[in-house]
């Protein structure tokens, strides 16, 4: 299949009580681009796609994937794709997800469930790994109830005014290639370790902040790479192998129809 492949998302915003768009009960402007900005990434419309350095330009790509609200919620009825729930927890470790996800959850078969909430530990996000036989994947899970991707509401969207860098909405980018089967870049591991991907140089580890000129193993790093740990500002680029790994998950991968 060729044509671009439409994912309906639905936001669960679990909060602490509070007002809508303050603290982690984040506005709908916030969302809105948060969504906007998955979209850019994902099909190289991202502003910042001049700062790809020219070594890299040519193995750029486009994932044709689109994500929309959801428009019919698990009975058929209008939605808009955001949920809001008061959560049973003031925040959530990677140990309590199973307790997150159940405070709001659509049926993963159906939908792209992204929780959002105060997640514990400084921790920014997680993402489940899809079902597949492609290397790289044996950790996934086999629990449809805990299928989708969870970010920190303070790095989710745009906030100049998150810790350690200015969130530009990338977190939620990086998890979301996971969820479609991405590894890092670096293979978790030294420069023998792959990410099954032959277009992205091997690196010996994660990069941070955006030190454009790293080289750790023979070539230079592609630390602009959404799938390193590099500062938002500094990443804009996902390759052609990652598009075929990504194509190949949303095109043949059965998310979880069995438990
Ligand atoms: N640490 C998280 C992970 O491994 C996400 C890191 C995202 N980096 C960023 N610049 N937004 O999945
Ligand atoms: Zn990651
Ligand atoms: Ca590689």
């Amino acid at each position: 299949r060729k044509e671009k492949v439409t994912v309906p998302v639905v936001f669960h915003i679990i909060h602490n009580g509070e007002a809508i768009g303050t603290g982690g009960n984040l506005s709908k402007e916030r969302i809105d681009r948060q969504l906007e900005i998955l979209n850019e990434d994902f099909n190289r419309l991202n502003a910042d796609t001049t700062e790809t350095l020219d070594e890299f330009k040519a193995l750029a790509s486009s994932f044709d994937i689109e994500f929309i609200y959801a428009k019919q919620d698990p009975d058929g009825f209008e939605t808009s794709g955001i949920v809001r729930i008061p959560g049973s927890l003031v925040d959530y470790s990677y140990q309590e997800r199973s307790i997150l996800t159940a405070e709001s959850y659509w049926p993963a078969e159906d939908y792209l469930n992204i929780w959002v909430a105060d997640l514990a530990g400084g921790s920014l996000g997680w993402a489940e790994f899809p079902i597949s036989n492609l290397e790289g994947l044996e950790e996934a899970s086999n629990n449809r109830l805990i299928d989708g991707v969870t970010i920190d509401y303070v790095f989710f969207g745009e906030n100049p005014d998150s810790p350690t860098f200015e969130s530009k909405g990338r977190t939620l980018t990086h998890e979301m290639g996971h969820f479609f089967g991405l590894r890092h870049i670096w293979g978790d591991g030294g420069c023998s370790v792959d990410d099954f991907c032959e277009d992205t140089p091997t690196a010996r580890n994660s990069s941070t902040g955006c030190n454009l000129g790293k080289i750790t193993c023979e070539s230079l790093d592609m630390v602009q790479n959404f799938m390193d740990y590099t500062n938002d500002a500094c990443m804009n680029i996902f390759t052609e192998d990652q598009k075929s790994r990504v194509r190949t998950v949303v095109e043949n991968s059965p998310r979880r129809l069995s438990l």
